[in-house]
């Protein structure tokens, strides 16, 4: 059975399956909501049902807690509709400009090692498909018994014909060991993409914040060279943070960026403090450097992506601390899959 969505303050409308999350269907019907992880864990998609009945769904405790579920909030990329529903969720948006995300094949080009837990994975697209997505969209990679694993695309759309990844290692998990020992050029991925509302909000003339935690540098990457090929203006200050300086993988890229982009500065941050590493730059945590460089955020924008904690801690930080408007913080937080899209 369908239902019709009414999203506020938008205006916007659209059909809903009652068997599947609300976000599903709003991605088929180019509808536009924020959202990241699509497993219920980063918060991203979170709305308050006005008006009708939803099934929570998978939402797990520690996104929703009961206070919320009580005050009528869901997360739409796990509630089902019961009914019509109106909805209140910002930053809705309608276009047809928002490419639906497919499934196809991909072929594993060039494997290099970066640093001891991140490997630069290049897949090659099909020829016989064109895949269109925006700077910093994530892809899942589609694994055996129904379980896949969200990579985000590390280079931007300019680049045509290969994406580039950068998965970290992570011990004892179901995929990336298999990156990092066994995975081989020629090897075929399928994949599915793209997701994600991780993008550069090009009519935006604020100056922008970028802050990484480790990966969390692969979506980064893509805004930039992006910004870099449309020539942006805006100030644009990158921090990406890392325990070691081994962890700032692309060290010397970023440096180069200051070069390729007016108006850019990259800030390194290290949180791990050992003697004789020979890092003579910041050290401590990487959205602690922006609040001693920004007294005030409140005509800037921010990207965030990394580990979730480093997303809530800028979050709460930016919005509470130094006026940064709720709107003006886009994440994309790295929640692990295990659980979420098994
Ligand atoms: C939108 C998005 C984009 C991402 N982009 C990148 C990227 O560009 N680069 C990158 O390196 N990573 C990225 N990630 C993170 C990446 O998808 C995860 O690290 C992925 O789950 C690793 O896969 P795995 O199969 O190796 O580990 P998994 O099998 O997922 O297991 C991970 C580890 O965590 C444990 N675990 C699993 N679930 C839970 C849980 N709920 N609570 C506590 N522990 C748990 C497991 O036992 C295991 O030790 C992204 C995540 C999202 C959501
Ligand atoms: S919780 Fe819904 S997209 Fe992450």
């Amino acid at each position: 059975m369908s239902f019709q969505i009414q999203l506020q303050p938008s205006g916007i409308t659209f059909a809903a399956d009652e068997n599947r999350p609300v976000l599903d269907s709003a991605i088929d019907a180019n509808v536009t909501l924020p959202y990241g992880c699509r497993g219920g864990f980063c918060g991203a998609c979170k709305g308050k049902v006005l008006q009708g009945q939803v099934d929570l769904g998978k939402a797990p405790e520690q996104s929703l807690p009961i206070s919320e579920r009580e005050a009528g909030f869901a997360l739409l990329c796990c509630a089902k509709p019961q009914s019509n529903l109106l909805v209140d969720i910002k930053g809705a948006s309608q276009t047809a400009a928002v490419v639906p995300p497919k499934q196809f094949p991909c072929r594993v080009n060039h494997l290099e090692r970066l640093a001891g837990d991140v490997m630069r994975v290049m897949l090659q697209l099909p020829a016989s498909e064109t895949f269109a997505f925006r700077a910093g969209q994530y892809i899942d990679i589609l694994l055996d018994n129904g379980l896949r694993r969200s990579f985000s695309i590390a280079n931007a759309p300019s680049v045509k014909s290969e994406l580039e990844l950068h998965i970290r290692l992570i011990p004892g998990g179901h995929f990336t060991p298999t990156v990092f020992d066994g995975m081989k050029p020629r090897d075929i991925l399928r994949v599915e993409g793209p997701f994600g509302t991780f993008w550069l909000r090009e009519e935006s003339l604020k100056p922008i914040v970028m802050l990484a935690g480790g990966t969390g540098f692969a979506p980064l990457k893509a805004l930039v060279e992006h910004a870099i090929h449309l020539g942006v203006k805006r100030p644009v200050t990158l921090y990406w943070g890392a325990r070691s300086p081994d962890g700032l993988y692309l060290h010397k890229l970023a440096q180069s960026w200051q070069s390729s982009l007016p108006h850019f500065r990259y800030i390194p941050v290290i949180s791990e403090s050992r003697q004789n590493d020979g890092w003579t730059g910041q050290r401590g945590l990487v959205h602690e450097a922006v609040l001693a460089d920004f007294a005030d955020l409140s005509q800037h924008e921010v990207y965030a992506c990394g580990a979730p904690p480093m997303i809530e801690a800028a979050r709460n930080s930016f919005t509470q601390q130094r006026g940064l408007p709720p709107e003006e913080f886009f994440s994309d937080a790295f929640t692990f899959a295990a659980r979420a899209h098994s």
